[in-house]
Order: structure tokens, then C-alpha cells, then sequence
């Protein structure tokens, strides 16, 4: 397992923690397929990873745009920000995964998710989809002074 689900902060949104419950358990059993690839370099082991990580980057892009979609129609003021972190994160990930279909370097994926995904997608959680769900709930940003 790399992330445990309970480690993952929670935001004042349950849909939105639910959405990120999912993309964890994804995160977990890709990483199993990462392991077990670096282990034993079969045709069934690269099938496996491949249908995952796919399955992971179709998960992320709904998890994204259904964000997106409510702040939109929130009118949430920090949109572009939170917006622009989601579109970084996606072309990272998919180069991640044609640079892999390309090279099949096992080691740079698993170092990716090792050294990067956590602590970014952590990060995130933390930092713009709190802020996001508060607005979402309460319709004030942090700093509103009414
Ligand atoms: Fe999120
Ligand atoms: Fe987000």
C-alpha cells in the first residue's frame, strides 16, 4: 500500500472526499501493478498496469471536472488557480504513462509515485480543494471579513 486512507485530510465536502477515498484506492492497487511489473516483466503483469493506470488518469479527469464544474457554477474566486493545478497534474501524470508506453522504465514510475504523488496529491487536498470545499459550504473564502 503506499497511501492509507486514513492519512488522506479530509475537506468539509463529502463528495469530494469520497471522490479521493476512489482515487486512493486506484493510487494503491496501481501501485501493487507497479510492484509486481518491477518484479516480473510478463505480459499479463504489463496488461494489468496498463488497464490500471488508464482506469487512474479516466478517474482523475472526472475527479477533476467535477470540481471544476461546481466552482463554476459557484462562481469560486480562486477558479484559474485551483484549475491550473488540476491541468499540471493531468499532463503530468499522462506523460508519465507515454513516456513509460515508450521506454518501459519501471523504476521512473515507480520513483514517480514513490517520491512525487503522495506528497502532491496531499498537498493539494490540503491546501486548494480545502479552500474550495469551505467555499463550497459556507460561501465565504478564508479571509472574507463578513
Ligand atoms: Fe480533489
Ligand atoms: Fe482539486
Amino acid at each position: 500500500m503506499l497511501i492509507n486512507k486514513n492519512d488522506l485530510p479530509l475537506v468539509s465536502m463529502d463528495f469530494m472526499n469520497d471522490t479521493h477515498f476512489e482515487d486512493v484506492e486506484i493510487i494503491n492497487e496501481l501501485y501493487k501493478d507497479i510492484l509486481e511489473y518491477e518484479k516480473e516483466q510478463s505480459e499479463l503483469n504489463l496488461k494489468s498496469l496498463e488497464d490500471k493506470y488508464k482506469e487512474w488518469i479516466t478517474h482523475t479527469e472526472n475527479h477533476f471536472e467535477t470540481e471544476e464544474i461546481q466552482m463554476r457554477e459557484k462562481g469560486f474566486f480562486a477558479y484559474e488557480f485551483h484549475k491550473n493545478e488540476h491541468n499540471m497534474n493531468l499532463s503530468e501524470i499522462k506523460q508519465l504513462f507515454d513516456n513509460f508506453e515508450e521506454t518501459k522504465n519501471i523504476l521512473e514510475l515507480k520513483n514517480y509515485f514513490e517520491n512525487n504523488l503522495v506528497s502532491w496529491l496531499v498537498n493539494h487536498i490540503q491546501t486548494m480543494d480545502t479552500v474550495t470545499a469551505m467555499f463550497f459550504k459556507t460561501g465565504m473564502s478564508p479571509c472574507a471579513m463578513h
